[in-house]
């Protein structure tokens, strides 16, 4: 049966790219499936972290989630590095994945810039432990933003070699669950996860530059609309953000080519849970000196409730600690019979 699982790093303020990409289809999911969110700390500490700066930030990251509606009651919300699990399933997986899939991965190429060879070894083996993130739960799907899609390709890669490469000691075991690869059927340990990557804003732009996604590393704040940002801000930003001189086209086939237009659009349609063509057929025709305006409101009456209530839940921090404590305690349930299966079909002795 289905189970979703998801993570964002704890490096500094969440944004809108974030937001509508995925913590708000998170919260969507958790009506329908059990739900595991994951404040991926381990994964931070691959670029440099100010130590002070990464605990607060993974309390943010926490406050945040809860504030934009993750239930971490019903559901499970946790720090990654609580559950050691995640880095001891990682290790195995180091050794199944191939040098060649790695070298393929394209955020690793960004992140690491020019200067390759002083890149941390664990930036170039991120999408191992992402791996390990996803299978420790054999989750079935992943919701992220288009930008996380080659790392759940690999992820099936990783699933699909370690059923293949341990499949009779898996069916010895008895460890198999059924599952179809390609025409063939097989006994399986690890499901084929899908990546849940759906709506108007998988790929929110920068404000400034509609050919660069939104991130939180943009050194221009003015780029990026964060969760904390107050109504001010919020307005200020939409009203800076960079446009071209026409009217709002009234379908979607006039966006091609205009990419600031196509990222407002977007943007308001993320927000508002509507498509874009029903957007553009409310706005098309419209002056971005009209549509701004209309984003604006709406930007601010969806996202300041919950820079409200992320301050109200900061000023507790021992509270989210205890969240996060509970939290840990039910994933590292199911990540310790996970990881003593993963040990006995590889044959490490417990
Ligand atoms: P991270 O922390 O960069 O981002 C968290 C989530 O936000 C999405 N996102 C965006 N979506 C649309 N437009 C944007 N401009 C934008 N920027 C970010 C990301 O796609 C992501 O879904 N490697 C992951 C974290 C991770 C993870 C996992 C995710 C670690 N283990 C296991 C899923 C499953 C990352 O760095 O996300």
């Amino acid at each position: 049966e289905p189970r979703i699982f998801s993570g964002v790093q704890p490096t500094g303020n969440l944004h809108l790219g974030n937001y509508l990409g995925a913590i708000k289809r998170w919260v969507a999911l958790q009506t329908s499936y059990p739900c595991i969110y994951c404040a991926v700390d381990l994964h931070a500490i691959t670029m440099w972290q100010e130590p002070a700066q990464l605990e607060r930030s993974t309390r943010e990251v926490t406050a945040a989630l809860l504030a934009a509606g993750i239930d971490a009651k019903t559901h499970i919300l946790f720090n990654q590095s609580r559950v050691h699990q995640h880095a001891e399933l990682a290790w195995v997986i180091n050794c199944v994945a191939r040098m060649g899939w790695l070298n393929r991965m394209t955020q690793f190429k960004d992140k690491a810039g020019k200067d390759r060879e002083n890149a941390s070894v664990g930036l170039f083996t991120y999408p191992d432990l992402m791996a390990a993130d996803i299978l420790l739960y054999r989750a079935t799907h992943v919701p992220v933003g288009e930008d996380q899609k080659q790392h759940l390709e690999l992820t099936r890669d990783v699933a699909q070699k370690f059923n293949n490469d341990f499949g009779s000691r898996i069916a010895e075991l008895g460890l198999g669950v059924p599952m179809q690869v390609g025409e063939t059927k097989v006994d399986g340990y690890f499901p084929l996860t899908e990546p849940l990557i759906g709506g108007p804003a998988t790929r929110v732009m920068s404000l400034r530059d509609g050919s660069k996604k939104m991130s939180k590393s943009d050194p221009s704040d003015l780029s990026r609309i964060n969760l904390t940002d107050d109504a001010d801000q919020i307005s200020k930003k939409i009203r800076k953000a960079k446009t071209d001189p026409d009217a709002l086209p009234s379908e979607v086939a006039g966006l091609a080519g205009r990419p600031e237009a196509d990222n407002l659009v977007g943007i308001y349609a993320g927000l508002a849970e509507a498509s874009k063509e029903a957007v553009l057929s409310e706005h098309g025709g419209r002056p971005f000196s009209d549509f701004k305006p209309a984003l604006a409101d709406l930007a601010v009456e969806k996202l300041a409730p919950i820079a409200d209530e992320m301050r109200r839940i900061l000023a507790d921090p021992a509270e989210i600690d205890r969240t996060l404590d509970a939290g840990a305690a039910r994933a590292a349930e199911i990540a310790g019979r996970t990881m003593a299966d993963v040990k006995r079909i590889v044959g490490l002795l417990a």
